[in-house]
């Protein structure tokens, strides 16, 4: 039976930027209070490490709030020590204004493809189009994209919504996608928007990275028997990743740690195949990886 590891499995980029950085403030000795806003990304395991480590984690925009109030309780309007790392996703505008508000030190680990949207659909709108976004409009990244826009913007999450959208057809549209989204589903919803007749102006905003993974999963898995996806439950670049291969192999497993996996292969499965999201750390790939090739 052979093992096949997707070469782009696990940390993108920005991911490992972010992640980086926070390990950087640890070691660098930094004694004062180290945050991040929401975890730093979608893996338990190294969230809990970071906690371990002394790294808190600042929930929402209330928890920024009461960080505000605490400082001007306490230091007669002076700065709170210590520092906070804005994760890849990047934030709204209210919550960097927020942040800015708690004095603390900013690093902005917003991954450069996320500010590339957010100054593409602030330009597109300034100067009178619409916004489409293509994703998941609950996702943190496309409600800091969606913050970004100053006129009409609309979240389109599948081509199943671009065939209901049925808005003036006078406008025109800039069509942008969230970094994660599926390739091939931002094709389709494109050319549902120019079959109906929008003037419509795409960028494809789909970063490399993610590209790069959905293809290769998606070919490790239409030749695999099994296929395993390693990714955190909360982690959207995962799920979808779970989506594309689960269409070509029905044995398609969604994992967060080799514990989730209860693997029972029969003699027929020739080749196994191994792919992760951007949030799951080499660590945990190599040890399915062992498992798999020795158990089996
Ligand atoms: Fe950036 Fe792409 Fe990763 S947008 S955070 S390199 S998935």
């Amino acid at each position: 039976m052979e093992v096949l590891v997707a070469e782009h499995a696990g940390f993108c980029f920005g991911v490992t930027k972010a992640v980086d950085t926070v390990y950087e403030q640890i070691e660098s000795g930094n004694t004062m209070n180290i945050y991040t806003y929401g975890p730093i990304i979608h893996n338990e395991t190294v969230v809990s490490d970071l906690e371990k480590k002394g790294v808190r984690v600042i929930e929402n925009a209330d928890d920024l709030q009461k960080l505000i109030a605490e400082k001007e309780k306490n230091s007669e309007g002076g700065d709170l020590q210590g520092t906070i790392v804005i994760r890849s996703h990047g934030v709204t505008k209210e919550v960097q204004k927020l942040i800015e508000e708690t004095g603390l030190e900013i690093i902005d680990a917003t991954c450069p493809f996320v500010k590339r949207i957010h100054k593409v659909v602030a330009e597109e709108s300034s100067i009178g189009k619409s916004i489409i976004v293509v994703g998941s409009a609950n996702h943190p990244e496309v409600e800091g994209i969606v913050s970004y826009v100053t006129g009409p913007v609309y979240v389109i999450d599948s081509p199943e919504k671009a065939r209901e959208f049925n808005e003036s057809r006078e406008l025109e549209y800039t069509v942008v996608a969230q970094t994660t989204f599926n390739r091939k589903k931002f094709q389709e919803t494109v050319e549902i928007f120019k079959n109906i007749g929008y003037n419509i102006n795409i960028v494809n905003t789909i970063c490399n990275a993610t590209d790069e993974r959905q293809t290769e999963a998606e070919d490790i898995a239409s030749k695999a028997d099994v296929m395993i996806v390693i990714g955190g439950a909360h982690s959207s670049n995962s799920r979808k990743l779970y989506e594309i291969c689960k269409e070509k192999c029905a044995e398609t497993y969604f994992i967060q740690t080799l514990e989730d996996l209860h693997l029972n292969l029969t003699g027929n499965v020739k080749l196994v195949g191994i792919t992760a999201g951007a949030s799951t750390p080499k660590n945990i790939i190599e040890e399915v990886q062992n498992y798999v090739r020795t158990n089996f």
